[in-house]
């Protein structure tokens, strides 16, 4: 399983590519309102610090919009893949962007019909959002597992992106279940490189080492 970074922080981004471990980035509206900058100028940043895909999303309400935002974004860069949100004008976009050979990403899936649907139209990737089922008490993880299985089942070609994740733990599930890529956020990165005995048992062989050599 891949791993991509999920946000808009070029700064952040920077930092986990450094690390080795990430093969791509998704960013969504949200991700760049909170950083306040242009997209396409960020979206180009982006391109230079990741060699992989790039995920930017239409904020367009109806397909012809949204088909026209599509291509403006994926003329910025060859690794930009077009985020749309699943739905009928999502769809249509869908189609016909992947029809001119633009990589798609349809996200805000919280259905196996959804992601289907999704896969149908010619999505490259679908987004099942995990955090934000497990935050209503549901299993997002099985939606992942779900998808995963009818994928496989019917040789859908379609990348699974297991996205809102929230813990390292999400990130395990999702491999277990079959996703092809987990998009994390970097506190999440961070903390999946951490763990309480990893400090302890450095810190004793630190200690041990110095007792017999003294350095
Ligand atoms: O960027 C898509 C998704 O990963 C965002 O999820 O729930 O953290 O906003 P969330």
């Amino acid at each position: 399983m891949k791993l991509f970074l999920d946000s808009a922080d070029c700064e952040e981004v920077r930092l986990a590519a450094e690390l080795g471990v990430i093969s791509g980035v998704t960013t969504n509206p949200t991700l760049i309102a909170r950083e306040g900058k242009d997209l396409r100028e960020t979206v180009r940043t982006l391109a230079t610090l990741v060699d992989g895909p790039i995920s930017a999303e239409v904020v367009a309400e109806d397909a012809e919009g949204m088909i026209e935002e599509g291509r403006e974004l994926a003329a910025i860069h060859p690794s930009v893949v077009i985020k749309l949100p699943i739905g009928l004008d999502g769809l249509r976009a869908t189609q016909v962007l992947s029809r001119r050979g633009i990589k798609t990403n349809v996200t805000l899936v919280f259905s196996i019909a959804q992601a289907l649907l999704a896969a149908r139209a010619g999505a490259t990737y679908v987004s099942p959002f995990v955090g934000r089922l497990d935050d209503l008490s549901a299993n997002g993880i099985s939606l992942v597992r779900g998808i995963a299985e009818v994928f496989t089942l019917h040789g859908i070609s379609s990348e699974i992106i297991a996205a809102s994740i929230r813990s390292p733990q999400d990130v395990a599930d999702a491999a277990c279940a079959g996703a092809h890529v987990a998009t994390v956020p970097y506190r999440v990165l961070l903390q999946m490189a951490a763990h309480p005995l990893t400090d302890l048992g450095l810190a004793r062989f630190r200690r041990d080492w110095k007792d017999a050599f003294g350095k």
